[in-house]
């Protein structure tokens, strides 16, 4: 598959929130967003999300993780409330963070009741609370 040539500091200066950052097309986003200049705060439920920002901050990229479930409001103002504090504004919200599986006919039991059993509070808030943080975050919350 051919590879996708960053725009060089295409996002400088710029600022993202990328939910659900720490695998899949979340993590896709993160580095290609911050190839290209920007800084992000990436979320996660599990602690996977440290190595991701010790390796990326090690290749010079200015990203924070921060571990927890977007479905809870006061995590959701924790993200916005630590974007601020280590970048100073929010650009952009990528609201991602969701379980899914690929794996179509190979997908077991527990993949599907991973995807289809998430928390109603996640499939309804998830994305609701984040976009209201940030929307906020212009007057600090
Ligand atoms: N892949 C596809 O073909 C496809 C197709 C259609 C739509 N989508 C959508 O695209 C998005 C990403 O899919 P993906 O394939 O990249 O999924 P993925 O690899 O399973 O990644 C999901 C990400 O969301 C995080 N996450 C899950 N629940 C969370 C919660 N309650 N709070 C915070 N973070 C949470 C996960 O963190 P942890 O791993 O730490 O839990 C992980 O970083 C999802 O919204 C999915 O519905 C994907």
């Amino acid at each position: 598959m051919k590879e996708r040539k960053a725009i060089k500091d295409r996002f400088r200066d710029k600022v993202a929130i990328i939910t659900g950052g720490s695998s899949g097309i979340g993590k896709a986003a993160l580095e290609e967003i911050c190839k290209e200049g920007a800084a992000a705060i990436f979320t996660g439920t599990r602690d996977t999300g440290r190595e991701i920002e010790k390796q990326m901050t090690a290749a010079g990229f200015r990203v924070g993780s921060c571990q927890g479930d977007m479905a809870n409001e006061k995590f959701c103002r924790d993200v916005v409330a630590l974007t601020l504090q280590k970048f100073g504004k929010v650009n952009y919200l990528f609201n991602n963070a969701f379980s899914f599986t690929a794996k179509a006919l190979d997908a077991t039991s527990a993949d599907w009741e991973r995807i289809w059993l998430a928390p109603w509070r996640l499939r309804a808030w998830g994305r609701w609370w984040p976009s209201r943080c940030a929307s906020r975050a212009g007057d600090r919350l």
